[in-house]
C-alpha cells in the first residue's frame, strides 16, 4: 500500500537518506533536501509547497512536492495558459532500491487526486517540467494525460495535464490498494 505523508521530525532523515542512481541525478537536479528547504521558503513567501514522503507499507520509498503558483513566467507570456493558476509538480523520486515495482505511478496518481482536490486554490492546469532524455518520466506522465507543450528550458520540457476532470484511469479499479494520508 502507498502513502504520502507529512514530513515530519520523526522522518526527515530517512527521506533525506533517499538518493536516486548516479546516472539520473540530472533528472532531479536538487536533493530532497533542498527541495524540502525550497518549500519551507516557498511557504514563508506566500507560494502555498507541499512537501511529501512516499511510503511502501512502513518504508519511506520517495519524496515528492508540489507547488501552487501562476502561471506567469515570462517565456508563457504567448501561450493559453499564461497567468492561469496551476499545481506545479516540483520534484518526485523514488529511492534508487525501489525503482521499477509500480510505486512511482501510485505515488503519482495519489499526488495527482490530491492535487484535484485543491487543495490550495481553485487551478487550471497541473504542469511540471522533465528531462528531455528522461524516457520513463516522459512515459509515466503522457500515462496521466499530459501533454508536451514544446517548450524547453536547460533541456527540460514543460508538460501540462488541464485540471478539469477527475483522472479516468484509476489504479484502485484496477484494484490496486492505496491509501492517501495527510496526517
Ligand atoms: C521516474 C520515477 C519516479 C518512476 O518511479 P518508479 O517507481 O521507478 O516507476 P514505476 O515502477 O511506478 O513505473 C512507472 C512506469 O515506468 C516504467 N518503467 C519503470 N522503470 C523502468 C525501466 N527501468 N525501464 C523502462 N520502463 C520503466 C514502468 O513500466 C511503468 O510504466 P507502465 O505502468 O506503463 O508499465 C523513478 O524511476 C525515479 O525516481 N527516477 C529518477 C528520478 C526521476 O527521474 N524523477 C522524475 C523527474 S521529472
Amino acid at each position: 500500500m502507498i502513502e504520502l505523508r507529512k514530513i515530519t521530525g520523526d522522518n526527515i532523515d530517512e527521506v533525506i537518506a533517499l538518493e536516486v542512481e548516479k546516472n539520473q541525478e540530472d533528472f532531479i537536479e536538487t536533493t530532497n533536501l533542498r527541495s524540502f528547504a525550497d518549500a519551507h521558503m516557498m511557504n514563508a513567501d506566500g507560494i502555498p509547497a507541499t512537501p511529501l514522503a512516499i511510503y511502501a507499507d512502513e518504508s519511506a520509498v520517495g519524496f515528492l512536492m508540489y507547488i501552487y503558483d501562476t502561471l506567469d513566467h515570462e517565456s508563457f507570456e504567448n501561450e493559453i495558459f499564461y497567468g492561469k493558476k496551476s499545481y506545479f509538480i516540483w520534484h518526485i523520486m523514488i529511492d534508487k532500491r525501489y525503482q521499477g515495482k509500480g510505486y512511482g505511478k501510485l505515488a503519482f496518481e495519489k499526488m495527482l487526486m490530491d492535487i484535484e482536490t485543491m487543495p490550495e486554490g481553485e487551478a487550471e492546469y497541473v504542469v511540471l517540467f522533465y528531462r528531455t532524455s528522461n524516457v520513463i518520466a516522459k512515459s509515466l506522465y503522457a500515462s496521466f494525460g499530459f501533454v508536451d507543450t514544446g517548450i524547453i528550458q536547460d533541456h527540460s520540457m514543460l508538460a501540462i495535464k488541464k485540471l478539469d476532470g477527475k483522472i479516468t484511469e484509476s489504479l484502485e479499479s484496477q484494484g490496486k490498494k492505496c491509501k492517501l494520508s495527510m496526517s
